[in-house]
């Protein structure tokens, strides 16, 4: 809120308010009663952003590693910023922190130009960076203490060991956990201050399956917390589990952007049906001439491509209509890899690999 005033075109007399930049409000002048429209000079601010980001651009030497981008994060969503190695994540993450300089661009964080009012919101975000590292010889609750005191607003720490699932371990030395529990530590240490951002650069990188779902836990419960996200990941998977909404990087450029869903139904491949062993060359034909697109398979199986799932269900009373034997269906979706590969021609996770 900021403070304006209002002159009176009848009386003159000044009359003070407040309101929000680029607020229209109605002012009554308490000497004669005569009401005005003011504009509140300055931008507009959606209560509901958490980040925007303008025409962001980083430059090494001859390198463009972060090319023009544009993006909006929502307050309370995770957003995954999904890309291979080398696609510009950690730069454009960092930009954000403010850790590094953008070459050109603008950055609204929590409603503050990072270039001018960072430090006046700078205690309201928390960082994970990229191959975080803490204290050997702290146990997990003295590391957690430590962390807190570095920042005026402090959260409860048995509430961010409950949150985390860290109760268990909280006496144990960070130099003796697993690569899963250090990272779980690390997203712990990113709650310290309360923060309402919190910033994750790929936080399950070289873990195994397990706690890698475990990490994805902790996440989850940040959202249920009320937080805003920012994840980035070079793993598909993490996105499809976590993100209500995605950006995928690839060479410093966002080549598509959505909720999971926008970005298969806009460039996924249908879903296709299998048909298991079903060995009938007539069963392939019925469909095609009840106009669906059938292949056969090798090895007996007939693969239907359906642009919805409840297709299914007429698929198979064709099939029962022509009393068709066959062992069983599965369906398999589209998923982000395939996403990926159709935009760019290559694997996320062979690229993920250079
Ligand atoms: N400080 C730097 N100086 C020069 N090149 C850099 C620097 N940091 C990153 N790069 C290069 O910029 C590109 C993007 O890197 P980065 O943002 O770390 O990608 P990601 O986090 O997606 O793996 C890469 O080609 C990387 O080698
Ligand atoms: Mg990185």
């Amino acid at each position: 809120m900021i403070e304006q005033r209002f002159k009176c075109p009848n009386c003159q007399e000044i009359a003070t308010f407040y309101g929000n930049p680029g607020e229209t409000k109605v002012v009554t002048c308490a000497a004669c009663n005569t009401k005005g429209r003011v504009i509140i000079p300055g931008e507009k601010q959606d209560n509901n952003v958490a980040i925007e980001v303008s025409h962001l651009k980083k430059v090494y030497d001859d390198l463009i590693a972060v090319n023009d981008i544009s993006f909006t994060v929502k307050k309370g969503e995770i957003f995954a910023f999904l890309g291979p190695n080398g696609a510009g994540k950690t730069t454009t993450v960092e930009m954000i922190e403010s850790i590094r300089t953008p070459t050109a661009g603008a950055i609204r964080l929590l409603g503050a130009d990072t270039k001018t009012g960072f430090n006046q919101i700078k205690e309201r975000i928390s960082i994970l960076p990229q191959e975080f590292h803490s204290f050997e010889r702290f146990t997990v609750r003295e590391t957690l203490t430590y962390f807190s005191k570095l920042y005026k607003k402090r959260a409860n720490i048995d509430e961010i060991l409950d949150a985390m699932d860290l109760q268990s371990h909280e006496k144990k030395l960070y130099r003796n956990l697993s690569g899963g529990l250090k990272q779980r530590v690390g997203v712990a240490l990113s709650l310290v201050n309360d923060p309402e951002i919190v910033f994750l650069d790929e936080p399950t990188t070289g873990l195994d399956p397990k706690a890698r779902r475990e990490v994805w836990q902790v996440i989850a419960n940040l959202r249920n917390k009320g937080k805003t996200v920012f994840l980035t990941t070079h793993y598909m998977e993490e996105a499809e589990h976590l993100a209500d909404h995605i950006a995928i990087i690839h060479k410093g450029k966002i080549i598509a952007e959505g909720s999971l869903q926008e970005l298969l139904t806009t460039y996924g491949e249908k879903t296709t049906l299998y048909i298991k062993n079903c060995h009938s060359e007539d069963a392939r034909q019925l469909l095609e001439e009840k106009g669906f697109e059938a292949h056969s398979s090798g090895n007996g199986d007939i693969m239907v491509k359906i642009d919805y799932k409840e297709k299914v269900l007429e698929v198979l009373s064709e099939l029962r209509h022509e009393c068709i034997e066959y062992d069983g269906v599965d369906i398999r979706g589209s998923n982000l890899e395939e996403v990926f590969l159709r935009l760019t021609g290559a694997r996320l996770t062979e690229e993920a690999e250079t």
